[in-house]
């Protein structure tokens, strides 16, 4: 049932729900929470983006799919991560599905808006609890705030911690970004990322182009900041543990290549990121003795 005096939720937000059509989360507390919103605000860039490109519900499924499959990976690595950040979490329910599959896993939800509205949204949908969920509202250009906000609520920087960026990478500055996993340190990222034009096959480059630029006229945002591998490794100091093409994703959600049949066909891409610790204790774990390649 929708709520009434809903506040006015992030267009951004929004249409990614609408392109998600609520069909990407299967855990009960995530449909109970999904139900209540009014998505009303995303409506008109749904609209204009339909025109550019019919299918990208699609992109968006199948990234949702990509990063679950990679939290998946990463509690397959290791078995409990204790804490999970999630960056700009916006109204998704990702942080809601997780606490179900990972009871023992503290999500923390980051995001500028709508954070004590989600709260209370996850209250109204029968969670008495929130002692394995915090809800956020900071600006995450304010890297300096971020810890001490994430230490209240019961972060603690002596524990692994996954940090998921998903639909966030394009609308923050890198250094920002670079920052604000400074200050985490986590041992995982899972990275979502808009790649750059000589990547992505010509027929197919003007799609992301008209998708962004509505959004940055309707919400402001003077640049789109976009990504390759030699970028987001130098960036962010770790190694690419698994990376999903849209191609791939396509194929590992659908079990076709469709829309998708190139690694050039796609413009969005995802991506495991381990630290270096991780990865030396991976390297330990895999070969049963200490062997790096160089
Ligand atoms: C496209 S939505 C993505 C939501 C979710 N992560 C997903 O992928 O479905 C982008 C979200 O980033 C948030 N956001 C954008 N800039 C931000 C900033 N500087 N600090 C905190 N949140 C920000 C917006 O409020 C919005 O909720």
């Amino acid at each position: 049932m929708l709520l009434k005096n809903m506040p006015k939720l992030s267009s951004t937000s929004a249409l990614v729900l609408l392109w998600a059509q609520q069909e990407c989360y299967k855990s009960k507390k995530a449909k109970d929470y999904l139900s209540q919103l009014d998505l009303e605000e995303g409506k008109t860039l749904y609209e204009q983006c339909k025109d550019a490109c019919p299918y990208y519900d699609e992109v968006i499924k199948n990234r949702k799919f990509g990063v679950f499959n990679l939290i998946k990976k990463s509690f397959s690595n290791e078995i409990n991560i204790p804490q999970l950040v999630i960056a700009g979490a916006g109204l998704d329910a990702l942080g809601i599905e997780v606490t179900e599959h990972y009871p023992h896993t503290k999500v923390f939800e980051i995001d500028s808006e709508n954070m004590d509205f989600k709260s209370h949204l996850f209250k109204n949908s029968g969670n008495k609890s929130t002692a394995n969920i915090a809800f956020i509202e900071i600006d995450l250009l304010n890297t300096s705030c971020i810890y001490e906000s994430l230490l209240v609520h019961g972060w603690d920087p002596m524990e692994s911690t996954l940090l998921i960026l998903e639909g966030i990478s394009y609308y923050i500055p890198e250094k920002s970004i670079q920052k604000l996993v400074q200050v985490i340190k986590p041992d995982w990222i899972i990275f979502e990322f808009l790649k750059q034009d000589e990547e992505i096959a010509t027929g197919r480059r003007e799609i992301p182009i008209r998708i962004f630029g509505f959004i940055s006229s309707l919400c402001k945002i003077p640049h789109i900041v976009r990504y390759n591998y030699s970028k987001v490794k130098k960036l962010f100091n770790m190694s690419v543990e698994a990376k999903y093409s849209m191609r791939r994703l396509e194929e590992m959600r659908t079990g076709a290549n469709g829309l998708f049949p190139t690694e050039y066909s796609g413009w969005i891409e995802v991506c495991l990121l381990a630290s270096k610790q991780m990865e030396d204790n991976l390297c330990i774990t895999r070969s049963g003795f200490f062997l790096r390649s160089g």
